[in-house]
């Protein structure tokens, strides 16, 4: 008898991982909206999908963004490589998608297949900028005309099936939000922070991340997240917060804006994942600062970089 109940355990356990693991489908749009087009639009755009895009789907030896592998998704769940966002028919997504659902996806996390997609999520982003990275995506500038070729596709395990399938959790779509004034720079700060995803990686992980509510993440700008580059090395993210000891509160204005725009920190270059945001507006890294110097400093001391 011992042995059948052993038996059945085991069968109830591989049909509870095989019904986890099949894909989960959600509801897609069913919204019309076409993007409108202008220079402005455009210019606008270019500089969203280089600083907001660009960490994952520019491919710095194409120059084109058609895609890199991401290397943070451990082994054990599988390999995950960014889309290729060119006009290309045959292998870019743009093409396949309407105006409605790229902002639907980038809203909500739900890809047109209705798969969930957890990387990109910007719930609180303005609809004048969704508009303007779809205008920028469906340009014939150079980075992102066709290019009709892959850099690998994405598989899981059955681990990594599961594992994504239990964190699906699509955000609630929530039209009608515009970006701050200008002229408010603590709030453009703010905005910036969330809608780069700076918060993504200094704050304390990214499965206790709160897209909703960004200052409710855990460790929030307070750094620690750690990275392996390529050759192995440790490389942990700074605490963004002001305080004196342990964060960025000895910054001044300038030097903030050295080590965003161009990687140079007082202390020396940064290392990778670390992006060089060279499209951003000095009066936008300016913002940034300002709100960040406005947020409660948190004492936590980040370890320095180092090898295997
Ligand atoms: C943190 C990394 C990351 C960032 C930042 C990011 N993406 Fe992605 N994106 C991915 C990955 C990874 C995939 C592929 C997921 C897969 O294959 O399951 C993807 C897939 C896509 C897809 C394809 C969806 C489909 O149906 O297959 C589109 C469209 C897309 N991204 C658009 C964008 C846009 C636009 C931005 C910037 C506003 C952006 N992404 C920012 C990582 C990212
Ligand atoms: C993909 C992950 C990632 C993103 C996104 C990111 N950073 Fe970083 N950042 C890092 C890492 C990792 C370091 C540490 C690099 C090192 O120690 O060499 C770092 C370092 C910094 C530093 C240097 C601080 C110091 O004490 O030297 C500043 C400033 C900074 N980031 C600002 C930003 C801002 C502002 C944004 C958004 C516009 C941002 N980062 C987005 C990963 C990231």
């Amino acid at each position: 008898m011992r042995k059948y109940k052993w038996l059945t355990a085991i069968c109830v356990m591989v049909a509870v991982i095989i019904i986890v693991s099949c894909k989960t489908r959600f509801n897609t749009t069913k919204t019309t909206y076409k993007a409108s087009k202008s220079s402005e639009a455009f210019e606008r755009g270019k500089v969203l999908v280089y600083s907001i895009c660009g960490g994952c789907h520019y491919n710095s030896s194409a120059n084109k963004f058609i895609g890199t592998p991401i290397h943070e998704v451990p082994g054990f769940v599988g390999k995950v490589y960014a889309a290729n966002l060119t006009n290309s028919k045959s292998h870019g997504i743009p093409p396949h998608y309407s105006d409605a659902e790229l902002k639907y996806l980038l809203k909500t996390g739900i890809a047109r297949d209705g798969r969930f997609i957890s990387y990109m999520l910007r719930p609180n982003m303005a609809d004048e900028d969704l508009n303007d990275i779809i205008v920028y995506l469906r340009s014939d500038e150079r980075a992102v005309a066709a290019a009709d070729t892959t850099i690998g596709i994405t598989h899981f395990t059955l681990i990594g099936k599961m594992v994504m399938n239990m964190m699906a959790r699509p955000l609630p779509y929530k039209p009608g939000i515009k970006r701050p004034p200008e002229t408010d720079s603590i709030a453009t700060g703010r905005y910036l922070i969330d809608n780069i995803g700076c918060f993504h990686c200094h704050s304390h992980s990214f499965t206790s991340l709160n897209y909703l509510n960004p200052e409710q993440s855990k460790g929030y700008m307070a750094g620690g997240l750690k990275f392996k580059d390529l050759q192995g090395n440790k490389i942990y993210a700074s605490n963004l917060t002001p305080d004196k000891q342990t964060g960025i509160g000895n910054f001044t204005k300038l030097q903030f804006r050295k080590a965003v725009k161009e990687g140079q920190a007082p202390d020396g270059k940064l290392h990778p994942p670390m992006p060089e945001f060279r499209k951003l507006k000095d009066q936008e890294v300016d913002a940034i600062y300002a709100y960040l110097q406005s947020i409660p400093p948190k004492y936590n001391k980040v370890q320095e970089v180092h090898g295997q």
